[in-house]
């Protein structure tokens, strides 16, 4: 994906940020089965330090603050503002304090080498300019032999 590709891309996204917030609640219920298995897939229990991966409205991010337990945390990151807004204002309505927000492209994290344990994306791994470069920050960012888990819809986008 060329620069202005991905600058479409992100528009597009940042247009429809809205109704993944207005239809949150249905496509919480309708994709749960893939947060269940990347939760699963990454080993992901108390106590841990996880990423999210173009976590759109809020998931699993929102799922995974609840699994983590308080001590531990969740860093949401998403590159379009409108997705980190509402995903931002769910948690606050939540009362979340252990999940934290950046707004940062899969291709270029803003952290440290091994900050997280494990990390995940559900149904974004499609949409990164360069999937290959995303899955190796991804590995950057985790912990030596943990796991990076992805979902990905393989009719929706380009791979
Ligand atoms: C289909 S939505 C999935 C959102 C959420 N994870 C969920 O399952 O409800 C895809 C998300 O990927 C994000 N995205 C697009 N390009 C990205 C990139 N280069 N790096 C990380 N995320 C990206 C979009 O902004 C969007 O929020």
């Amino acid at each position: 994906m060329n620069p202005e590709e991905q600058h479409k891309a992100l528009d597009a996204w940042q247009t429809s940020a809205r109704y993944w917030d207005k239809y949150r609640v249905l496509i919480a219920q309708m994709f749960a089965p893939l947060t269940s298995g990347l939760v699963e897939e990454a080993r992901i229990g108390i106590g841990q330090k996880v990423l999210d991966i173009g976590g759109g409205s809020g998931e699993p991010s929102l799922t995974i603050s609840g699994i983590v337990g308080p001590a531990r945390s969740v860093m949401y990151t998403d590159p379009v503002a409108g997705m980190v807004e509402t995903a931002q204002a769910e948690a606050s309505r939540r009362g979340l304090t252990n999940v934290q927000f950046r707004q940062c492209s899969a291709d270029d994290f803003p952290f440290a080498d091994r900050a997280f344990d494990v990390a995940v994306g559900r149904l974004s791994v499609m949409f990164f300019v360069d999937p290959v470069t995303g899955v190796r920050e991804a590995l950057r960012v985790i912990a030596e032999d943990r796991y990076v888990s992805f979902a990905e819809g393989r009719n929706w986008g380009r791979i």
